[in-house]
């Protein structure tokens, strides 16, 4: 499952031997990141990835708690897991051997202790901030047979990770969040905000130009409100950095070292002219936004506690595409919120309509514990309601993006090449600058150029091009 940097040779002789670890990842691309840092340290202790979790002695399931049904699909894996153990202990599966079962990420923070409770073949609990006592926690349970749970709150920003892609790398700025949106429970799955160091970060970029990264993604809850602990440098200047740091080491280097750095995710009540004016001037910074609105409704908007209005969206919408010509912006929606009404609903309607967004996440409103949404208003609007406004906002942003797609037929534009595709053995996949998909007939030596392309033709998701250029 990831890649290992450990020499071919011992690596060879070692999978024989090796104990072999399996990391089943849920939520977002923190999480994600996270999951590279916990096979970063397993990684150190010797372990190599197994091919399933029959196959694994500690499995891991780093978990997401963003909506109910990840809460319940991780318990219904838990009990499969059970199963696997109980196997394995019995030697069922050949040979008898232990399996260590550890639950991380926002639900191992925020239930800890009740995950043991409720699925007592969970060996180890480990929480959001707390990742890097993973050697200590299989240490503790191996020696004395019982149960551990860490959620201390120890963030180390600077765990290696052990990274799937070679092209795309994550790159952590900062944890946590302070904004409180009525509806999230992110705040009290990953704490306060807390930020890494720009020197840290700057070493860290440059580090991974070095090793043959052409793209990075700073990654925090809001990256917008990331100060450097340091000094008084705030997001817009950091990236700014980042950008002078990376045309500067290119030359001092003599290799192209990262082309782009994107960044999510960007709150809009933090979305200042200043971060506008360092995307519009970075040249290395993507013309891509995410820009999360959930709603179109100025009303809803406020019992969110989000601090902006649709209008004073829009706005920011309008500045942004004013500074940053041909800018790919995407967004998240929330339907059936509390109180929210038919005309409710059609504002985020009409709000799609009039962004017309190239790309977006929807989800149905689910009551999460402990949250503002769920002590202050009742969770009112029917499930049926929900899905047939789930179904409908789909649909009307799916329309869109597709004519947005057709738009692009029959430009030139300019793609990184990240991976084979999905669908054909003959085409390799990329994105523009902008976050558009872009297909063509290549193999796997172009994965890590950019290739300049001309798009032929056009999908609902992403689009179809030929090369016209050398890829560089
Ligand atoms: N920090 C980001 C922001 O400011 O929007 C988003 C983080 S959140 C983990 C990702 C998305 O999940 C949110 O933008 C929201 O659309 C969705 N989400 C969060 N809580 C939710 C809930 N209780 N029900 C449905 N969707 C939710
Ligand atoms: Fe959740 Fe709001 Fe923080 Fe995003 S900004 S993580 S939606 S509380
Ligand atoms: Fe889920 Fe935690 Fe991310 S709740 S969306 S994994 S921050």
């Amino acid at each position: 499952m990831f890649e290992t940097t450990r020499p071919p040779t011992s690596a060879a002789t070692e999978a024989k031997t090796a104990p072999r670890y399996w990391i089943k990842t849920y939520g977002c691309q923190m999480n994600v990141h996270d999951s590279e840092k916990y096979a970063g340290l397993l990684a150190e202790m010797g372990y190599v990835p197994a091919a399933s979790p029959e196959d694994a002695d500690v499995v891991l399931v780093n978990t997401c708690s963003v909506r109910e049904r990840a809460e319940d699909k991780l318990f219904s894996e838990l009990g499969r897991l059970r199963i696997l153990k109980e196997q394995n202990a019995g030697g069922s599966n050949g040979a008898a051997k232990e399996i260590l079962v550890g639950v991380t990420g926002c639900i191992a923070q925020q239930r800890g202790d009740e995950i043991i409770e409720r699925q007592p073949a969970v060996d180890f609990v480990i929480g959001t901030r707390a990742i890097q006592t993973l050697p200590e926690v299989l240490a503790d349970v191996r020696r004395t047979g019982d149960p551990c749970v860490n959620t201390q709150d120890l963030v180390d920003f600077e765990a290696q990770g052990v990274r799937t892609d070679t092209v795309r790398a994550f790159v952590t700025i900062m944890e946590g969040c302070n904004n409180y949106c009525s509806f999230c429970i992110v705040p009290a799955t990953r704490g306060l905000e807390i930020y890494r160091p720009a020197s840290a970060i700057l070493d860290e970029i440059r580090g991974l130009g070095l090793r043959g990264y052409r793209e990075v993604t700073l990654l925090g809850q809001n990256v917008n409100s990331w100060v450097d602990p340091d000094s008084s440098m705030e997001f817009p200047e950091l990236l700014s950095a980042i950008d002078e740091s990376l045309r500067r080491t290119a030359r001092e280097d003599g290799q192209p070292g990262v082309e782009r750095v994107r960044f999510l995710t960007s709150h809009p009540k933090d979305l200042s002219p200043r971060l506008i004016e360092a995307m519009a001037s970075g040249q290395r910074i993507a013309r891509h936004l995410h820009l999360p609105v959930q709603s179109g409704s100025t009303r809803v908007l406020r019992d969110m506690n989000r601090h902006y209005t649709a209008a004073s969206y829009l706005e920011q919408v309008a500045a942004l595409r004013a500074a940053v010509p041909g800018v790919g912006l995407s967004t998240d929606l929330i339907v059936g919120f509390p109180g929210e009404t038919d005309a409710d609903f059609e504002a985020t309607l009409e709000l799609v309509r009039q962004v017309e967004y190239d790309s977006f996440y929807s989800f149905e409103y689910s009551p999460r514990p402990d949250t503002a949404a769920v002590t202050q208003y009742d969770d009112d609007v029917p499930a049926e309601t929900k899905r047939t406004r789930l179904i409908e906002l789909q649909r009307t942003g799916q329309s869109i993006q597709e004519q947005r797609n057709e738009a692009w037929v029959g430009r030139e534009t300019t793609v990184l090449v990240d991976s084979l595709s999905r669908r054909s053995d003959e085409d390799v996949s990329g994105r523009t600058s902008s976050n558009h998909i872009v297909n063509m007939a290549g193999d796997a030596g172009l994965i890590g150029k950019l290739v300049d392309v001309r798009v032929t033709s056009h999908a609902a998701h992403s689009v179809y091009g030929e090369i016209i250029g050398v890829p560089h």
